[in-house]
Parts: structure tokens; sequence; C-alpha cells
């Protein structure tokens, strides 16, 4: 398993391009399964989980060709409709296959994802959602199958607006007969960007982007001329975090700033400055942040996934901040991690309480899941001495070429093969 050498304590100065949105990139791929034909996506990021996507839909019989950024997915001999354990153990986003192959083949065996280092995460509400579209849904020996003969439009209600199980729901609603109307869907913009491509294959979709979505079914979908995957609030989010923690200044291109509103207020409550330019947002990070209460809220509040990086910057704040995650019931797996760097941090419930210190002190550590990965490497770059960051392949599932980025940005930073 490779490992993240890092040696920390320089600000990061220079130009970054953000990278397709792995979270819009994901459902895309997978809504490719509604029509038979050739897709054209491109700025689809190299990462683990997007070759996993592929996998899996190679497993299903399209041919899937990724070139560079450019991802070319033939549809038209679709011949087995299963998503096998062993590839659902590695990325849970495979259960965005459900919906599609129920839609569009009447049939679908994809295996229950398990929990997670983030939390139990359970997929209920997708179940119950294709229940009430009258798909008849067994358990078996861990498998979801499902089989529908023409799934039917009706009102769904989530009792939490799941972002994978809004995109699951949205995808069968789009070939079922009549309009489903989905009730607290997800709004964030991967939900937003994927309904895009489905109204592009010809799919009648309205009110996307808001909590109440109406979808009339369609009898046929067709690939579209080609799509552009919206960038990667996520990542441009951690470029803000690592700019601000280590006093840097960046310059982050091709971002879309009206994704990130809330992470850019508490980032400027912190004194992060951030300047508009032709070229893209620049971003300038104070000597020591102040410190800022966060509470993780479905968007458009502040994003899980930008937690544990805001929590990296917090570590080192002048203050104490408070920390509140909302959305999954074990996200702190780096509290653990970022103490052992000298970081002064408790935690109770899903409360955590982090008194900012002066310095970081380099230490091995362990990255247990993506984001919690990205705040080490945070965590690393502004610690004095030298941080070891081990399973990093948990950030290959999520940041194309993050290290190679970060060196073009000043960080001194080796990756260790093993
Ligand atoms: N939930 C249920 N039942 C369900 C579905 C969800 O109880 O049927 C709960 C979950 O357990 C969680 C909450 O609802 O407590 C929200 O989960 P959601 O379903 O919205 O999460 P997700 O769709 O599984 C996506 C992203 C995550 C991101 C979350 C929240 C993808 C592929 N994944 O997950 O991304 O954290 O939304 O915004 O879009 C990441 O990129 O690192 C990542 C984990």
């Amino acid at each position: 398993m490779d490992k993240l050498l890092i040696f920390g304590g320089r600000p990061l100065k220079g130009t970054v391009i953000i990278s397709g949105a792995k979270n819009a990139a994901l459902p895309i791929m997978a809504a490719t399964l509604l029509s038979s034909g050739i897709h054209h996506l491109k700025r689809v990021p190299r990462l683990r989980d997007v070759l996993t996507m592929a996998e899996l839909l190679k497993r299903m019989g399209a041919n899937v060709q990724i070139e560079n950024n450019k991802c070319i997915i033939d549809t038209t001999k679709i011949t087995h409709f299963e998503a096998s354990y062993d590839l659902v153990k590695t990325m849970r986003a495979s259960i965005l296959v459900l919906g599609p192959l129920v839609a569009r083949f009447g049939k679908a065996k994809v295996s229950l994802p398990g929990g997670c280092a983030i939390g139990a995460r359970p997929v209920n509400l997708h179940i119950v959602g294709l229940e009430k579209m009258g798909a008849k849904i067994v358990l078996q020996e861990g498998y979801i199958i499902a089989k529908a003969n023409q799934l039917k439009g009706t009102k769904i209600y989530f009792d939490i607006p799941t972002v994978t199980g809004t995109e699951n729901i949205m995808m069968a609603a789009v070939l079922a007969k009549g309009t489903t109307i989905i009730e607290n869907a997800a709004k964030e913009p991967e939900v937003v960007d994927l309904a895009n491509y489905l109204i592009s294959m010809g799919a009648k979709i309205k009110g996307v982007g808001t909590s109440i979505i109406e979808i009339e079914g369609v009898s046929e979908l067709n690939p579209p001329i080609f799509h552009e995957i919206i960038p990667d609030r996520i990542e441009a989010g951690t470029f803000m975090a690592i700019a601000a923690a280590s006093g840097g200044d960046i310059l982050i291109k091709g971002c879309r700033t009206e994704n990130l509103d809330a992470v850019i207020l508490k980032m400027k409550d912190a004194g992060v400055i951030f300047k508009e330019t032709k070229e893209g947002l620049r971003v300038i990070g104070p000597k020591r942040p102040n410190s800022v209460d966060i509470k993780t809220m479905p968007y458009p509040g502040f994003p899980t996934d930008m937690q544990a990086q805001f929590m990296a910057m917090m570590s080192v704040a002048n203050g104490t901040s408070v920390i509140k995650e909302t959305i999954f019931e074990n996200r702190f797996m780096h509290v653990a991690e970022l103490r052992r760097m000298g970081a002064d941090i408790s935690v109770e419930g899903n409360t955590a309480t982090v008194r900012g210190v002066k310095h970081l002190k380099g230490a091995p550590v362990m990255a247990t899941d993506l984001r919690a990965s990205a705040s080490l490497v945070i965590a690393g770059l502004i610690a004095e001495g030298k941080t070891i960051i081990d399973r990093i392949y948990h950030l290959d599932r999520g940041y194309e070429e993050l290290d190679k980025k970060l060196i073009s940005l000043g960080a001194k930073i080796e990756r260790l093969k093993k």
C-alpha cells in the first residue's frame, strides 16, 4: 500500500486546476445504462472510484474507454444486470446502477453495501422509493434483487434528503409510466448535473436543485452529443483549506464559487481573503486562522465532505471552534490521528471541540476514509517536520493527482510505493 511522505511547514503558493466532480461523474456513468448508444463524457476525473464504476459497467456488457479525462461508454449490449459484492464493497456508489437497471431492463441484482468507516449508511430509502414505484424487491444473501415490468410514477417523500437516493429514484423515474414527485429531495449540485445529463438524453425533469423534483416518465432516452462533468466543489474547498491553513496564496482555476458559498463564508470568518480574478479565485490564507464554528448540513449547508479538512485548519486556529457533524454518525475518525500530531480536540457525541494550537508536529498517521485522508494531508502540510500517511489509497479514490498538484504548489511530498 502506498504511503505519502510530507515535509511540512511551508506556505503553498501557485495555481491549481480543479478536476471533474467524482460525485457527479459516478451517477452520470450509471445513468448511461438508461439508454442504448454511445455516451461521450468530458472532464471525467481519473480516480479509482471512476475505474470501479467503469469495471461495473463493463461486467454488464458495456464498452468503456477512458483516455485522459474523456470517457466513452457504449451501452448497446447490456447483457448482465448485476453489481457483485467484490465491487460494491470497494465503492458504495455502485448502488447507483440499481435505479437505471430496474427502469430500463426491469431487473437488477445489486449487492447491499455494508457499513463503512463514516457510518452505517443504509440504503432503505432507495429501496422503499423503488417499491413505491412498483418494483418487487427481496433481500437475499446480501443482495438486493429487484424486478418490475414497468415502473410507475408516484409521490415519494424522503425522511432524509439522501443524495444517491434522490439520484437513484430520479434515474428510475425518467423511464417510469407517469409522473414521479420526490419530496425532500437532495439539492446538491451533483444531483443537478445528473438531472442535466438526463434532460439532455430527453428526460422531463422539473424542480431540480429544489427540494421538490417532478419527473414525467418518457418511453425512451438517447445519448446526448457529449456532457462535461461539473468541477469538483469538494476538491476546490480542500485547496481553499490548504491555502487557509498554510498561510498560502493559491489561485484556484475552474471552480464554481456559487456552489461553495457556505465554505467560503466560513473561511472568510476565519480570516481567509478571496479575490475573484479573470483567471480564477485567489485564496490567501491568514498568518493564523481565527476559530470558527461549523455544523454540517445538506446542501446548501456546510458540506460534511469538507468537515475533516476544516477541522485540520481549525486545529491551528487562534481560539476554540465547535464542529458539529449532523450527516454521518461516525465521521470523526481523523480526530485521533490529528491528536497524534499535537491537535487538541475532544469529541462528545456528534460534536468536536477544537482548541487551536500554535503548531502541529509531524507523525506517522493512518488514513481511514477519503475526506479524513485529505485532512491529514492538510495537517501534514502545516506540521513541523515529517508526516507519513499510511493507506493513501483512500485519497486516490477521490482526488485526481493530489500529490502532483501539491508539488506544483511548492509542497515537499513523496509517494512511497510498496
Ligand atoms: N441515509 C439513510 N437511508 C438511506 C440513505 C441515506 O438513513 O436510504 C442516511 C445516511 O446514512 C446518512 C444520510 O442519510 O446519514 C445522508 O446520506 P446520503 O444518502 O445523502 O449519502 P450518500 O448518497 O451515500 C453522498 C456522497 C458522499 C457525501 C454524502 C453527503 C456520492 C457518491 N457520495 O453519499 O460523498 O458525503 O452524499 O453529502 O455522491 C465522499 O465523496 O467522500 C462522500 C462520502
